[in-house]
């Protein structure tokens, strides 16, 4: 019998690096929608010649905003093809090399090899190798550097701070990958991380008569990364994940879900600062009671701020899915309190596939 694969040790999600048009611009809105609070900052002053970028924190969110400053930097390379979107899915390990290795070694395409970067808060070891599309896994070694972010980075401390929104880690990062794609990648993060599958459901399980799509939850062994891998599937329609190929120009990271412990209080003030929601037909709530059974949430006040709801086995989720927050209809982000759930809404993949086909129906693009 063949042994079970060991899986990569990776401590948690380390940082997100999105590759956006305007750095600065986007920046601000992570501060003032979101609440993320400013850290760290590299451009020229730092002596880089090619990039700008901005560190932004909320909790144990790291969100690195990355812009070009020249027309044929790799960042604006990407950005032209992608538009806005993540290019980094940074891992925090507790060896970096030793990660490479592993995985290269089973695989993995490489990004860069295993580099030691310091300054006066000591250093820190980075390796990368390439996953779906054009998205890199960055491995973070930092347990000999006690700095705010990364060596070359300088302290960003500007005035304006608005307050946070109660967003607290990184639950889950969605790829969405090509027509039958689904099965290569779940692979790759199965052989070359040493994942294993969490759930999966197919176009029966998730579509209209219209969209569908089949999706793979992979995770690693203490459960605190997990990716689910989305294809396209036939529908009568153009499926949601087909859309985002098109206009992300390929695979790429779909949506991050970021975890609150009070989401009525968080989608309520992300709403106060502008961010749009998904729009939740006023029908999802006439047989919430029938599917998902006693919760401690009073449901007139979820039904107010359009919160969805999901059973498993273990217990409930509350969740909810902003618009896009890019030009291109491709990138977006989940807001989830678990309570005790461990899937990932399936139960709301019908609701939500109607609220997405009417926002594709103003687009154009079913
Ligand atoms: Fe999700």
């Amino acid at each position: 019998m063949e042994s079970k694969l060991k899986c990569l040790p990776i401590n948690g999600t380390d940082y997100i690096e999105f590759y956006v048009g305007n750095a600065k611009q986007a920046a601000h809105f992570y501060q003032s929608a979101f609440g993320f609070q400013p850290v760290a900052y590299a451009g020229l002053e730092t002596g880089l010649t090619d990039r700008t970028s901005y560190v932004l924190r909320q909790d144990k969110i790291t969100f690195v905003l990355t812009g070009s400053l020249t027309p044929d930097s790799e960042v604006a390379e990407h950005h032209k093809l992608h538009g806005d979107g993540v290019k980094v899915i940074a891992l925090w390990v507790d060896d970096a090399k030793q990660s490479f290795e592993d995985t290269t070694g089973k695989g993995a395409e490489v990004d860069f090899e295993p580099r030691t970067e310091s300054d006066q808060h000591g250093e820190v070891v980075r390796s990368s190798i390439k996953t779906y599309g054009d998205t890199v896994h960055t491995f973070v070694e930092r347990k000999n550097y006690n700095g705010t972010f990364l060596p070359g980075f300088i302290a960003w401390q500007p005035e304006y701070k608005p307050e946070d929104t109660g967003l607290l880690f990184v639950d889950h990062i969605v790829g969405n990958v090509g027509w039958n794609e689904m099965d290569k990648v779940a692979g790759y993060y199965r052989d070359v991380m040493g994942f294993e599958q969490l759930i999966s459901f197919d176009d029966n399980d998730i579509g209209t008569e219209y969209t569908a799509l089949r999706s793979k939850v992979m995770a690693n062994d203490n459960m605190w990364i997990k990716f689910p891998i989305n294809e396209p599937a036939k529908g009568l329609k153009k499926s949601q994940v087909e859309e985002y190929l098109d206009f992300y120009i390929g695979p790429g990271p779909q949506h991050v879900a970021l975890a609150t412990n009070d989401i009525v209080a968080t989608i309520d003030a992300l709403r106060k600062r502008g961010v749009d929601f998904l729009h939740v037909p006023e029908t999802y709530y006439d047989t919430i009671i029938d599917r998902v059974g006693e919760i401690d949430e009073d449901i007139e006040v979820l039904k107010k701020h359009h919160i969805l709801i999901d059973r498993d086995d273990k217990g409930y989720l509350l969740q909810l899915f902003t618009k896009p927050v890019e030009d291109r209809p491709t990138f977006f982000f989940e807001i989830i309190q678990r309570k005790n759930a461990i899937s990932f809404g399936k139960g709301n993949f019908q609701a939500l596939f109607e609220a997405i086909e009417l926002e594709q129906q103003n687009r154009g693009t079913l």
